[in-house]
């Protein structure tokens, strides 16, 4: 990481494509903004990103991110309050993990300055796209992948870091039903399961083609040892309510150190709402289930926000949750997206 940066060159599209967007209506990560941020590793360095059009990337079909997945990303937001500021959650946080999961797939590190300077620099350029609408945000898309070249099944001596800007509303659109896995896995101890990397969502979508067409949206992932322990929820980390105690699993090899994850539990424990980081098995939750200890169930991630879930299938049999009126994951929201928008005092300091 000895790479020295210079200023970011700025190259501005002739003409805007923002007209042509609903913002009253955006899904979720499919319309871009006119710039993209893109910086090369090569010679063992980093050089000064640059922000360009936005465009496709040309590649030699040998690079190594099509045989070997060499790839990482991270997922962020950014909002705009109601005096039209624009604030970041807990950027560094998502800069340190970018650089964790590169090191857990041999990909350079990225400086924090290339990192944060690129993301102001693009953010600044693409300000107006950021949308005001009531529950949408300007989605941002960090990533770096390998761009070298060669068969050989090692680490490529060239990559791009990328940061692309999508504003988008909602995740998920209608209820969230999941599916507790039995039989495929996310992930193992050793393995990547804690890194963001491309091949821990590609390994999902065949299992969760699978549930889908049992009418679930998504998979609860368990343990590959004997499917006995909840993990996380395919896009996720997942909250588990149970009287008045919230529980989620504790962070390790196998799950994504979710930073939305990690703001719950603080806020949770701020409210007075009792918090339990421990592991929760299958059993304990369908015994919960069947004796109405069990309250609610509810989705934590950047893109996913605070995601309640309606009910849960295992074993053939479906578990409703019942529909309550001042949920544990309302309340949450309300608190998390208050600091998000600047609608609220930010008692962590998590704006920026
Ligand atoms: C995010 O929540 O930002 C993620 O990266 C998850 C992704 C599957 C949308």
């Amino acid at each position: 990481m000895n790479s020295t940066m210079q200023n970011i060159s700025v190259e501005k599209v002739k003409k805007s494509k923002i007209e042509e967007v609903d913002f009253n209506n955006l899904a979720f990560g499919s319309v871009f903004t006119d710039h993209m941020l893109v910086c090369d590793y090569k010679d063992g360095a980093w050089e000064t990103p640059k922000v360009i059009p936005y465009q496709p990337i040309s590649l030699d079909p040998s690079a190594k991110i099509f045989h070997y997945g060499q790839s990482i990303f991270e997922g962020m937001k950014a909002y705009k309050d109601d005096n039209n500021k624009t604030w970041l959650f807990r950027p560094l946080e998502n800069f340190k993990r970018l650089n964790i999961s590169a090191k857990r797939m041999a990909i350079p590190e990225l400086p924090e300055e290339f990192f944060m300077e690129g993301l102001k620099t693009l953010l600044e350029v693409d300000n107006q796209w950021i949308p005001q609408t009531e529950g949408s945000s300007m989605y941002i898309r960090p990533f770096i992948f390998a761009s070298g070249n060669g068969f050989h099944a090692s680490p490529a001596d060239a990559y791009k870091f990328i940061i692309c800007l999508a504003p988008s509303g909602s995740y998920f659109s209608g209820k969230v039903k999941v599916l507790i896995e039995e039989k495929y896995s996310r992930s193992a101890n050793g393995g990547v399961g804690y890194a963001k990397t491309g091949g821990n969502y590609a390994g999902q979508f065949y299992p969760t083609q699978l549930a889908v067409a049992k009418g679930y949206s998504q998979v609860v992932w368990t343990d590959d040892h004997n499917h006995e322990y909840i993990e996380e929820a395919g896009a996720m980390n997942i909250f588990i309510r149970i009287d008045d105690t919230l529980i989620t699993g504790p962070t390790s090899d196998r799950i994504l150190d979710g930073i939305t994850r990690k703001s719950i539990l603080q806020l949770a424990e701020k409210k007075g709402i009792k918090t339990e980081v421990r592991k929760i098995t299958v059993t304990e939750v369908i015994e919960a289930a069947k004796n109405g200890r069990l309250k609610e169930m509810f989705g934590a991630g950047t893109a996913a926000v605070v995601s309640p879930i309606s009910g849960f299938g295992y074993k053939g049999v479906d578990y409703d949750l019942p529909e309550l009126e001042s949920s544990f994951a309302s309340q949450i929201k309300k608190d998390i997206t208050d600091i998000q928008y600047n609608r609220a005092e930010d008692p962590f300091g998590w704006r920026v």
